[in-house]
């Protein structure tokens, strides 16, 4: 194969552009000595469309055509799981606490999911599975008739829209207070050992409780409840659940030394803190089918009280090639800046990549998918403040911008009413 045409630096990796049967082709390296060119050359062909590798030896390099192979990336369509998705773009989950305060899904959510649907791959705010996982206020349910039912009003919008709904399923662990949960008891985790957060109560900031340690029947009760809780969001139409392990909560808990300091089965050495998370994932996947569950993980990121330590790469590196062996249909990384990482993390997981990097600009936004590092990258706050965020991303066309303060409770204003461009 012939490299000798025209490069392009990126920040993360040179892309070359070649030009084979009359269609510009970019391939890269990871920077030297990565080890990475190989993965990304494989999965490049993989992924792009009419790419037949047979066609680069015919290359006619005289007759290149410019165009954006940013855009080109992100516009071509992935099969995740059982969906198929119109292209790269997704909406990251975001917890809007607009829910009933029995955890019903509140009367505006299948507006605004179906708002967003043009998005494709749609992952809910976070949804607790039971009582104990609640965390804050209004955050919604996924465990009792009147959540599925609820759901099935937001599942139904989002695929009238074209869209494919993911419930994210978010047990918050300690982050939690026992004024936001229905029984008012002091929440669980993995040791009893305070987040030592404000938590927003009815009343105010409060500080989050201190949690009871998990007994090993809490821990079997649990997973139980997970299982439970994503065959009610298949019940209500969803098309696969996302177990929530990052951000501080239970499942980031079980991980983190400084919040785990159990002696049993679950704690202590690197194989045990990630026991749980093992066994809970193989029993979503068990209960509705691997290719409809992701999962999200955030190594290294210091939320909720939690400090992963110098042991987070060895905490990783074993736990990511084990879920890999459970061929979940994705992962999830809320992508903190170990790029390092986050290479291995490419060569050991099987199935699509999700990418979400901490503080990125627009024009970074197609990077990783361009360099072979992800293969969706979802969108926060642009998701929240532009209904058709994808659409405007592809036609360079200006975003609205998200209000903080109407992040977190309240109605339809900074919900339903960021205009859609035509009415921008
Ligand atoms: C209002 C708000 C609520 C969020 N809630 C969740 C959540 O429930 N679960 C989760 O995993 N991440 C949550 N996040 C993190 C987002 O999924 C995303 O990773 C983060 O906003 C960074 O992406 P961005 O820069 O595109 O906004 C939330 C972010 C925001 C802004």
């Amino acid at each position: 194969m012939s490299t000798n045409a025209s490069t392009t630096s990126y920040q993360h990796a040179t892309t070359k552009t070649v030009t084979a049967g009359g269609v510009d082709y970019a391939y890269g390296e990871l920077g030297t000595g990565t080890g990475v060119p190989v993965v990304f050359l494989t999965h490049l062909a993989a992924n792009l469309d009419n790419w037949d590798p047979r066609l680069v030896d015919g290359l006619n390099l005289t007759n290149q055509r410019n165009f954006s192979m940013t855009t080109k990336h992100l516009q071509q369509p992935l099969t995740v799981g059982r969906v198929e998705l119109p292209h790269r773009l997704a909406m990251a989950p975001m917890t809007r606490n607009r829910a009933q305060r029995d955890g019903t899904p509140g009367p505006l959510a299948a507006a605004y999911y179906g708002q967003r649907a043009s998005l494709g791959m749609v992952i809910t705010e976070g949804s607790q599975p039971s009582g104990d996982g609640q965390g804050y206020p209004n955050t919604p349910g996924i465990y009792t008739q009147a959540h599925i039912d609820g759901w099935r009003t937001v599942a139904d919008a989002v695929h009238a829209g074209g869209g494919s709904l993911f419930i994210q399923l978010m047990h918050a662990g300690r982050m939690s207070h026992p004024d936001n949960t229905p029984h008012h008891r002091p929440p669980l985790a993995p040791s009893a050992i305070k987040a030592n957060q404000d938590m927003y109560t009815a009343d105010g900031a409060k500080k989050s409780a201190l949690p009871r340690e998990m007994s090993l029947e809490d821990i079997r009760q649990t997973i139980a409840d997970f299982r439970h809780a994503a065959a009610s969001a298949i019940a209500a139409g969803a098309d696969g659940v996302e177990i929530h392990g990052a951000n501080g909560y239970l499942l980031h808990q079980f991980l983190s030394p400084n919040a785990n300091h159990r002696t049993d089965a679950y704690g202590g050495s690197v194989e045990n803190r990630s026991r749980f998370i093992i066994e809970l994932a193989t029993a979503v996947a068990d209960e509705i089918g691997a290719d409809r569950v992701g999962i999200r993980l955030s190594p290294g990121m210091p939320l909720g009280g939690i400090q992963e330590g110098d042991g987070v790469r060895d905490q990783y590196r074993h736990l990511v090639p084990e879920l890999a062996k459970l061929n979940l249909a994705f992962l999830d990384v809320f992508h903190v800046g170990d790029d390092e990482l986050l290479r291995e993390f490419r060569a050991a997981w099987p199935t699509a990549l999700l990418v979400v990097r901490v503080g990125r600009s627009r024009e970074e936004l197609a990077h990783d998918v361009e360099n072979g590092l992800a293969d969706v990258v979802p969108l926060g706050r642009w998701a929240l403040a532009n209904p058709d965020a994808a659409e405007r991303i592809f036609s360079d066309a200006p975003l609205n911008e998200p209000d903080p303060a109407t992040f977190y409770g309240g109605d339809a204003t900074g919900y339903t009413d960021y205009p859609a461009l035509a009415r921008a």
